[in-house]
Formats: C-alpha cells, structure tokens, sequence
C-alpha cells in the first residue's frame, strides 16, 4: 500500500507530527507552502483574517502525478477550523484515495467540530481516521502511542471496507 503525507505547518508542530507519521508508515511527503503566512505576527494575523473569511490561498506542493492508496493529510487547527492552505489543497483534490485520514494540531485540547465539519465537507465524507494532538504534547515527542491509534483506524476502516 502506498501512502502520502501532505501537510501545512507554519511553525513546525504539524511537520513533526507529519514526519513521525511519514517515517513510521513509509510514506513520501510533501509539505504545503504558502507565501501568505510568515512566522511573525503580521503572519499571525493574516492566519486569523484567513480562517475567519475561509481563504484559499495560493499554494504550492510537490504535486505527484498518480493517486496514493492512502492519504494522511495534516493541518494546524487556525481559530477552531483547518489552516487555510490545508483548505485550498482539499478544495483542489477532485478524486481522494479510498482511505484518508487527517491530523491536527492545536494549542489547545481537542476536539476541534468546526475543523472536523469543514474536513467532512471538503473531502465528501468523513475521513477514515482523525489525529487531533496538543502542539506541546507533539514537540515533546508524546505522540507515537496516538499515531498508532490513528494508524489502526485506517488500517480497521480498510478492512471493514475491502
Ligand atoms: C491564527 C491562528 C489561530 C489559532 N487558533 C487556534 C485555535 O482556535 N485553537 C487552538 O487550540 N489553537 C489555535 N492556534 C494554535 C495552532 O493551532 C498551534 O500552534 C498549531 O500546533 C500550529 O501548528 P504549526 O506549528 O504546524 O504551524 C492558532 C494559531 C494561529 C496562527
């Protein structure tokens, strides 16, 4: 089974997060970038400008040519919905993979309902599996037990559907 990690981070808890998640299923990434958001706190604001007006920003990412069997796509959580260039990628994907789970990170604790509906809605459906962690939890390395929770929801979603 080939899978992808795609994801957006603008100040690195998502991207660990995508890393561990990429190194534990053998999975190629790309990351999302996106010139609108930078790390200070003009960024700062133009992120909640945003997420309030559910912007689709200009992006970019390594666009592969086929789909994965599965696709594990991460997002900072941005005034309780997704970051907005998560919601420009998943607004640009015409035909998902059968299995696609999203993960999450936020400052404060999950859950997250306005991001999980905006994720339900533009993916079709509700993705197979969700992984909502605490930044702080993320960089201080307690996530391995929650990714293979995460992992073994795709993996039941899989064969319940196959
Ligand atoms: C504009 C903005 C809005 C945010 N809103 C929320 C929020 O509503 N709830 C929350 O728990 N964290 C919120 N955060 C914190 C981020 O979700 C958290 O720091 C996240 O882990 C950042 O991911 P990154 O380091 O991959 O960019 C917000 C951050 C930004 C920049």
């Amino acid at each position: 089974m080939r899978s992808r990690v795609v994801y957006y981070s603008r100040t690195g808890a998502t991207r660990l997060l995508a890393e561990a998640l990429a190194a534990r299923t053998v999975a190629e990434s790309a990351e999302i970038t996106c010139a609108r958001y930078g790390t200070g706190l003009w960024g700062w604001f133009q992120a909640g400008r945003s997420s309030w007006r559910r912007d689709r920003p200009a992006i970019t990412y390594d666009r592969a040519d086929d789909t994965p069997d599965c696709l594990l796509v991460g997002s900072p959580v941005w005034s309780g919905v997704i970051a907005a260039p998560v919601r420009s990628y998943l607004s640009e994907i015409s035909d998902f993979p059968e299995r696609v789970g999203l993960f999450l990170t936020s400052e404060g604790p999950p859950p997250h309902p306005e991001a999980e509906a905006e994720i339900k809605t533009l993916l079709g459906r509700a993705p197979d599996a969700l992984l909502a962690m605490r930044a702080e939890d993320v960089r201080a390395g307690r996530h391995m037990d929650e990714i293979d929770d995460f992992l073994r929801d795709l993996a039941m979603h899989a064969a319940i559907g196959s």
